[in-house]
């Protein structure tokens, strides 16, 4: 790795480090974020669902969407939903996909938290059919993510040496990291995970915006790393040089389509490159 890149490490090192193991444990998977009702996730499982068992779930999906949408809106009115109807739909998908013979799809996810998603396609039914290996920067993450999966593979890993691990992947997932990064190292970034990449990338983003031309540059020097506005053209872009094809879904469109919408949603999105 180079110098520079060695640096941007470090600070992403030192960025993480304050947070203790627990906090973590429960760090982006509540409210909104949580993974049972958040658009985002629920469409990556989708999408993996899809993947491996083309068009055959089209209903549950349709339903789950619509529930999440009830669910989000409560929420931002400052109700929490209850227990019962958060977990609603884990048991219809763990029935439905459970049983089926294993497809074993090859997944590489980077930078999965306390395994953040993986705890939730363990709990709907989606983990036995993925041979799956989590990534993260921060050990505590990893740590806690051993916890709870001692039979899965997760290690501390880095986004910019992906390629010097040597593996392909069928999917490869990354959510939520991309606004964090220096302009340069996204681009590092997503030259790494399209190499890695047989078939797609999946990305979620949490700050992204229409506009053409430039990120909006956002750093934060007590945390030594970086906050964002990327542009979602443009980070299409940076994949379309190394994909077939790349489809972009804002959240906002998603919701106000669907549902109302809801300004925690105003600036996240979706990207799928198709390799
Ligand atoms: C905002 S969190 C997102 C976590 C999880 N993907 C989610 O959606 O809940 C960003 C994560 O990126 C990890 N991270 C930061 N820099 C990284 C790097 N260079 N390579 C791999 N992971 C990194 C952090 O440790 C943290 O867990």
């Amino acid at each position: 790795m180079e110098k520079w890149l060695r640096e941007e490490t470090a600070a992403l090192v030192d960025a993480w480090a304050p947070k203790g193991k627990d906090e973590l444990r429960v760090y982006l998977v509540q409210g909104l974020q949580d993974p049972r009702i958040s658009i985002q996730k629920i469409l990556v499982r989708h999408f993996l669902t899809n993947a491996l068992w083309p068009d055959r779930f089209r209903r549950p999906m349709l339903a789950e969407l619509k529930h999440a949408v009830r669910c989000n809106l409560e929420l931002s009115a400052g109700r929490r939903p209850r227990e019962l109807d958060l977990n609603a739909f884990a048991a219809v998908w763990r029935s439905a996909l459970e049983p089926l013979p294993r497809r074993k799809a090859s997944m590489l996810e980077v930078a999965c938290g306390s395994a953040n998603d993986y705890r939730f396609w363990a709990a709907y039914g989606l983990a036995p059919h993925l041979e799956y290996t989590g990534i993260d920067l921060n050990a505590r993450n990893i740590e806690n993510a051993r916890e709870m999966f001692p039979d899965v593979r997760f290690e501390v890993g880095n986004v910019f040496e992906l390629v010097a691990g040597g593996g392909t992947f069928d999917y490869v997932y990354v959510s939520d990291l991309f606004e964090h990064l220096s302009f340069q190292a996204i681009e590092v970034a997503v030259e790494q995970v399209s190499s890695v990449a047989r078939r797609a990338v999946i990305v979620n983003f949490f700050e992204v915006f229409d506009g053409l031309g430039h990120h909006v540059y956002r750093r934060v020097p007590s945390r030594r790393y970086y906050w964002h506005t990327l542009s979602l053209p443009k980070m299409a872009h940076l994949f379309e040089r190394r994909a077939r094809h790349v489809r972009t879904l804002p959240m906002v469109d998603y919701l106000s389509r669907e549902a109302g919408f809801s300004p925690y949603h105003a600036r996240r999105a979706m990207l799928l490159a198709l390799m």
